[in-house]
């Protein structure tokens, strides 16, 4: 039985790289994220290229104009999320890192669509629950969990507030490297996922599928 769940960036598995190859190639400035992010020790954090150019595929044919990113690191998916986006379209990026966020800064700078995006170095829960509290509920169009795991659920309820009805949220790593499957692996960050999956899977406000892409995509469409 495989249990294989890996992001296309090891370059170790020829099926992936031949989906890559057979896909619409990234713009220059993304290329340049990912490579010089591959140089970083903490490099396994970027998104995979696949997971962040569904997002985008997404994000355009939605004829999105609002998305959330919730966890930035070096501005992978809030890039591609900015490029997907029209001009008057607005990525909501939402880190508490500032050493990481610099870097990202560079490339939507670069990438020519700093404009479109707002940076909040806060704790997302805390960004979240503001927007909600000045009345931005459900004006989002889509939303992209990629940050701390112990708040999955807490992203999950203030995203579903958040987005507009048929707004689409997609939570990253929800095969945390097939170790769902395990069940000898009590660890907090495997039953944190495990449980997010659980409470989707069996939610009658959304719609779901977990796809097996990168480290596991959950797609959900908001009822
Ligand atoms: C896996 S990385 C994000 C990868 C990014 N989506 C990409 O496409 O490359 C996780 C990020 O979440 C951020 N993070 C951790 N805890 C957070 C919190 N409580 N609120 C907001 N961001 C947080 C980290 O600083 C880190 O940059």
């Amino acid at each position: 039985m495989s249990t294989e769940v890996k992001k296309s960036y090891y370059q170790e598995n020829p099926l992936l790289n031949y989906c890559i190859n057979s896909s619409t190639p990234m713009h220059p400035v993304q290329q340049k994220l990912a490579k010089e992010t591959m140089e970083m020790t903490q490099y396994r954090m970027m998104g995979a290229p696949e997971v962040v150019s569904l997002n985008a595929l997404f994000i355009r044919n939605m004829g999105a104009k609002k998305v959330i990113d919730v966890g930035v690191f070096t501005g992978a998916s809030s890039l591609a999320a900015a490029l997907a986006l029209p001009e008057d379209g607005k990525v909501l990026a939402c880190d508490v890192s500032e050493e990481f966020t610099k870097r990202a800064e560079k490339y939507w700078e670069e990438a020519g669509v700093r404009n479109k995006v707002e940076l909040v170095l806060a704790p997302a829960t805390e960004t979240l629950q503001q927007r909600i509290d000045s009345g931005e509920e459900g004006t989002y169009d889509f939303a992209f969990i990629d940050a701390d795991k112990p708040n999955y659920t807490n992203y999950y309820e203030l995203c579903l507030k958040l987005i507009r009805k048929n707004g689409m949220i997609a939570f990253d790593n929800t095969l945390w490297s097939g170790r769902v499957l395990d069940e000898n692996d009590t660890s907090e960050g495997t039953m944190n996922i495990k449980s997010l999956n659980k409470l989707i899977s069996q939610d009658s406000r959304v719609s779901a599928v977990l796809m097996n892409i990168g480290d596991g995509l959950t797609l959900v469409v908001k009822n």
